[in-house]
């Protein structure tokens, strides 16, 4: 009777035994996964690995992206996201990221960049890729104090008086100048399409164009007026004219007899 209790007792204590080493074992894999998080913290969709001067290379390109991730570790040297869906850099998108030092966000269809989008990286950042976006212009106030060298290329620039303002507070890429090429040009009569923009704009100010083009505006615009009130000014002297005129006949035509009267009454006033 003890041995067939003491049995199925064995079988418990083998059985809780066994349970107890499972969920140790699954703790330890999970710990070990964890920390491994913990460690490396890779974002998802994305290969990293450390980089020869200290740091990650985060590897995000051709992953159909359509935003910057959340989650990059803090000690990101080098980021790409290349090649992927990107629309815009929120303001917020690179906060504390300390040792960024390259970022890659070439070949995605970036056409706006928020004010602020790059200025946590002013003191890190050497080199920034925006070639093959769709970006038109630039807003200064996205780069704040930033000193990396930007490649520009493969834009389809609006070479314009903002353009002109923006350009010199960036660092560009020298190689880089001659490929931020024109698609379109306000004042349109510059004609700059499919020009470097750096030899438009040696050769023209796109600012004080656009100053010219308003002056010619309202220099025609007050010729117009002119003209108008100096017509209208001949109009009425010739009417007026014409009036004295047929005026004149009738009194010439009037009989003598008024006439003498009327002569009378000047003498009689003279008097
Ligand atoms: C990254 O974050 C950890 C934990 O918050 C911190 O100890 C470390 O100093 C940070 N590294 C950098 C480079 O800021
Ligand atoms: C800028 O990017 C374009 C397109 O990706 C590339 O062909 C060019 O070599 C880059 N320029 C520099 C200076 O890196
Ligand atoms: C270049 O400008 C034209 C209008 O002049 C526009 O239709 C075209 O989409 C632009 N190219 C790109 C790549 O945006």
């Amino acid at each position: 009777m003890f041995g067939t209790v003491s049995m199925p007792m064995g079988c418990q204590a083998v059985a809780s035994c066994l349970s107890l080493i499972f969920t140790l074992l699954l703790l330890h894999v999970l710990d070990v996964c964890l920390s491994h998080q913990a460690e490396n913290g890779c974002p998802e969709d994305c290969a990293c690995s450390e980089s020869v001067d200290g740091g990650l290379v985060v590897r995000c390109s051709d992953m159909h992206l359509i935003a910057v991730p959340r989650d990059l570790p803090n000690t990101t040297r080098h980021l790409y996201l290349d090649n992927n869906l990107l629309l815009t850099i929120p303001s917020d998108a690179f906060i504390g990221l300390p040792l960024l030092f390259k970022l890659d966000l070439s070949r995605n269809r970036l056409a706006y960049l928020e004010p602020g989008a790059f200025q946590d990286l002013a003191d890190s950042l050497s080199s920034l890729d925006l070639s093959s976006n769709q970006l038109e212009t630039l807003d200064p106030k996205a780069f704040g104090d930033l000193r990396a060298q930007t490649n520009l290329s493969h834009n389809p620039w609006l070479c314009d008086c903002r353009l002109q303002l923006a350009m010199p507070q960036l660092l560009l890429d020298p190689s880089s100048f001659t490929e931020v090429v024109c698609n379109t040009s306000e004042p349109e009569a510059l004609e700059a399409q499919g020009m470097p923009f750096i030899l438009v704009a040696t050769d023209l100010d796109f600012c004080t164009a656009i100053q010219r083009t308003t002056d010619v505006a309202m220099l025609i615009t007050m010729f117009g007026w002119f003209t108008m009130v100096i017509s209208y000014l001949v109009c009425y002297v010739k009417h007026n004219q014409e009036d004295a005129i047929r005026h004149l006949e009738y009194l010439k035509s009037l009989p003598n007899r008024q006439g003498r009267s009327e002569e009378s009454l000047t003498l009689n006033t003279r008097l």
